[in-house]
């Protein structure tokens, strides 16, 4: 017979405001889905940039004190309204900005799966499929980008992460002493190497890592945004000669500003000589692996000791979903192992939580396995190709017009300088914007303002294309 609690009131039902039935659940699901839904095509059709007065939103949100709760629908309906005047579109075929993706609707539909089941990706004991499955995508990336069969690697929560991770690995395979003692373990201060056009993720990691952001060598480039071998080889002999340790070189495979990529062979050559570790951060460039015809833009990724590519840049999945790419997995056992008894699982070279910087960790990697596998790398090849022939477009319609064309980038990314009579960058950016018509951004590339046009929505027409041309030149 059961036994029955005595002496105590009944527990009380679960929170309909949090847990609704499940009709009502579906009812509320089917009004939101249909809300979205109209939201993006009067995106679509209006203002690429915010239109929401913030002063005033401000107020309305200071009426949320919590203290008496809203209907849901209502709130959702708030939300909606939030997101659709209140941010710059990355759904709007006219963003032409930074490597954020217009998201691809598998990926989308992956998050909803997601979001529904909540698995815990800490452990293969709690979540098996989903790891294994993260997994797998990892190797067929890490394969695709050249690397071995044996290569590991896990899903970031961006490139900084997965940047930061290099820096952890460099230096825990420089010194045996690493991981019990930080930077007191070296006979002298440890360094590394990225080109001044690096992205400024590897400042904030330096200072991280404990080893100081003065350790972050920003190398001088050649003049056309690449980093300068000759100066690279000379920084390191320096930094040998008064007693500094190097311990990495950081090639970018798309610089952040105007997508160049630096001289990965030779990186990799002098990043052997020395012995040091040799990542190669692709966080946007990288997703040209997928491109039989674009892809040799790459070579020398294949001898990286580890990568950095981001599905939510030109993989296109929703935000944030990075990847870190290892050619030897153990090499990130070395950094993160740890023992936790309260875990249900302690699988070396297989847990999450015992690979990466994370510990409760999203089911990421779905959105990246949806994408391929509806697509196929066929399909992400076409997205990338098409992305790269309409920069090419923006740069003959840009030239056609008196603008200079300052990078040398083979991805679809363009720095751009006005001729004289239309103004500055920044009075031009600034227009574009206040128009709400596009969505371009002011960049400094080698020691001059630019503006800077980078194709990422993937259903970007000829005529969004005539648009930005004539929002970026009607003065
Ligand atoms: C080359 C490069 N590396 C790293 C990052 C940082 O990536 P995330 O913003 O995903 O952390 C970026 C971002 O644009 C980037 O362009």
């Amino acid at each position: 017979m059961k036994q029955a609690f005595t002496g105590a009131a009944a527990i009380r039902g679960p929170s309909e405001a949090l847990f609704p039935p499940w009709p009502e659940r579906q009812r509320i699901d089917d009004y939101l889905t249909r809300e979205l839904a109209r939201a993006q095509e009067r995106v679509a059709a209006g203002s690429a940039t915010p239109t929401l007065d913030m002063d005033a939103f401000r107020r309305e949100l200071a009426g949320f004190d919590f203290a008496v709760p809203r209907p849901l629908p209502a709130l959702l309906d708030w939300s909606v309204g939030m997101l659709e005047h209140g941010v710059v579109h990355l759904t709007h075929s006219r963003y032409f900005g930074l490597f954020n993706p217009n998201p691809s609707f598998p990926a989308q539909c992956a998050d909803r799966i997601v979001g529904s089941f909540n698995p815990q990706v800490a452990s293969s004991a709690t979540s098996p499929a989903a790891v294994a499955l993260e997994a797998h995508v990892i190797r067929m990336v890490a394969q695709r980008a050249g690397l071995p069969a044996q290569s590991g690697g896990h899903f970031t929560s961006g490139g900084s992460e997965a940047n930061y991770t290099a820096l952890l690995c460099a230096l825990t395979r420089a010194h045996p002493q690493f991981a019990t003692d930080g930077a007191r373990a070296f006979p002298g201060p440890p360094v590394f190497y990225a080109s001044k056009e690096c992205h400024r993720s590897w400042v904030k990691i330096a200072h991280q890592a404990g080893i100081g952001r003065s350790a972050a060598r920003l190398v001088a480039t050649d003049g056309s945004g690449r980093m300068a071998t000759t100066a690279l080889a000379a920084a390191i002999a320096a930094d040998l000669a008064s007693g500094c340790i190097p311990v990495l070189i950081v090639a970018s495979a798309g610089t952040t500003n105007a997508g160049v990529i630096d001289p990965l062979p030779d990186c990799a050559e002098l990043a052997q000589r020395h012995g040091l570790w040799y990542h190669v951060d692709a966080a946007w460039g990288g997703a040209m692996i997928a491109s039989e015809k674009l892809r040799s833009v790459l070579t020398g990724l294949e001898r990286a000791d580890s990568a950095t590519i981001d599905a939510h840049k030109w993989f296109a999945t929703t935000m944030g979903c990075g990847m870190f790419l290892a050619r030897d997995a153990g090499a990130l056992s070395a950094v993160f192992q740890v023992a936790a008894s309260y875990m249900p699982s302690h699988e070396m070279s297989v847990d999450p939580y015992m690979n990466s910087a994370q510990w409760s960790r999203r089911f990421l990697g779905l959105r990246l396995f949806l994408s391929l596998a509806s697509a196929g790398w066929e399909g992400h090849a076409a997205h990338i190709e098409r992305a790269v022939e309409q920069a090419a477009r923006i740069r003959q319609g840009l030239e056609a017009r008196g603008w200079s064309v300052v990078n040398d980038s083979p991805l679809a990314v363009l720095t751009v300088v006005p001729p004289p009579a239309l103004g500055c960058p920044r009075t031009i950016v600034e227009r574009v914007l206040k128009s709400g018509r596009a969505w371009v951004s002011l960049a400094r590339f080698e020691e001059r303002d630019v503006v800077r046009i980078c194709v990422t929505h993937g259903e970007t027409s000829e005529e969004d294309l005539s648009i930005l041309l004539e929002a970026l030149t009607r003065v």
